[in-house]
């Protein structure tokens, strides 16, 4: 599979976004960003609701087998922020490195970056990746990814040529 027609999902958790209090700027600024990889396949803004956030990641990974979705919103301290656990839930395993790399990079922006929980990982074949919530942080978080992320789906979907180092 060529990086250009892998299937993202964006999902963005907010309260006030899912009931129209609040208009989605992160949503539509990952659907550009992520645009030289692929084509967004689902686009959704949801509460910041347990139950939901894990049954809407289970059946885009495993009804639509989405390559890679993208969360962004509810990884931070609030009582409502429950992005990571739901995430946690539908994972098979977690990339710890990707979620360490977007801490390390933007506590050089600002120390609040400490307070995201974002997880990244893998359920089957689908990359899961935790951003904050708003536009500013999901926007320097992701360019963290970005540049790797081509690699990791290739490697994720079996591309078995060695792991060049340069
Ligand atoms: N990371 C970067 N790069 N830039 C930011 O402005 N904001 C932080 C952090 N990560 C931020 C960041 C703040 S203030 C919070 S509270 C957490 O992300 C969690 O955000 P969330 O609850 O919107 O997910």
């Amino acid at each position: 599979m060529t990086g250009d027609n892998y299937r993202i999902g964006i999902l963005t958790l907010s309260d006030k976004g899912a009931c129209g209090d609040r208009e989605d700027e992160s949503g539509p600024l990952l659907a550009e960003l992520v645009s030289e990889l692929g084509n967004v396949a689902r686009y959704q803004v949801i509460a910041d609701d347990l139950d939901k956030i894990i049954m809407m990641l289970k059946s885009w990974v495993d009804d639509l087998n989405l390559n890679v979705i993208l969360t962004t919103g509810g990884t931070g301290l609030s009582p409502r922020d429950v992005t990571p656990q739901a995430t946690e839930a539908v994972l098979d395993y977690q990339v710890t490195g990707m979620a360490e790399a977007m801490r390390a990079a933007s506590m050089g922006k600002t120390p609040r970056a400490m307070l995201s929980r974002a997880l990244v990982g893998v359920r089957q074949k689908t990359l899961i990746i935790n951003l904050p919530g708003s536009p500013r942080a999901a926007r320097e978080n992701f360019a963290v990814l970005l540049p790797v992320l081509p690699h990791a789906l290739a490697k994720l979907n079996g591309d078995p040529a060695d792991c060049g180092v340069d």
